[in-house]
C-alpha cells in the first residue's frame, strides 16, 4: 500500500485575500495613510501599530480599555464582528458614534475589500 495522491493536499492555501486600508485622522494636519496587501487574521490595531500609525493601546489589545478606539467608515463587514464586552468600552471612549469600534478588536476576516476607519486624534490622550 502506498499513499500515491501527489497534489490536491493543500486546499488551504489562500488565494489573494488582501485588504486595502485607508487610516483617516481626526488630528488636524495628519495626512491620511494607505496600506495595501494587508493580509487577514491581524487587527486593525496591530496593522497600525506595524506601520507606524500612533492609536493607543493602554490595555495591550485585549479589550479592557477604549484608547484604541476609531470610527469604521467602509469595510466594516470585512471585520469580526461587535461584542458586548466591546460595546461596553465603546460606551466609556471619547466622543462615541454609531460606528465606533474598538481597533484591537477589528479582526480582519478572510476576503479581501477595502476598509477605511478614522482614528480620534491620539494627543487627546497625553494630557499635555
Ligand atoms: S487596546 Fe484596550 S481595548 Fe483595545
Amino acid at each position: 500500500m502506498h499513499s500515491a495522491r501527489p497534489i490536491a493536499a493543500e486546499t488551504e492555501t489562500k488565494t489573494g485575500e488582501m485588504y486595502k486600508i485607508r487610516f483617516n485622522f481626526e488630528q488636524p494636519g495628519v495626512e491620511p495613510v494607505t496600506l495595501t496587501n494587508i493580509e487577514a487574521g491581524y487587527s486593525l490595531l496591530e496593522v497600525a501599530l506595524k506601520n507606524d500609525i500612533e492609536l493607543h493601546h493602554n490595555c495591550g489589545g485585549v479589550c479592557a480599555c477604549s484608547t484604541c478606539h476609531l470610527y469604521v467608515e467602509k469595510g466594516g463587514d470585512f471585520l469580526e464582528e461587535l461584542s458586548d464586552r466591546e460595546e461596553d468600552f465603546i460606551d466609556r471612549a471619547v466622543n462615541p458614534k454609531l460606528n465606533s469600534r474598538l481597533g484591537c478588536q477589528c479582526l480582519l476576516q478572510e476576503g479581501n475589500g477595502e476598509i477605511e476607519v478614522t482614528l480620534p486624534d491620539q494627543t487627546q490622550f497625553l494630557g499635555e
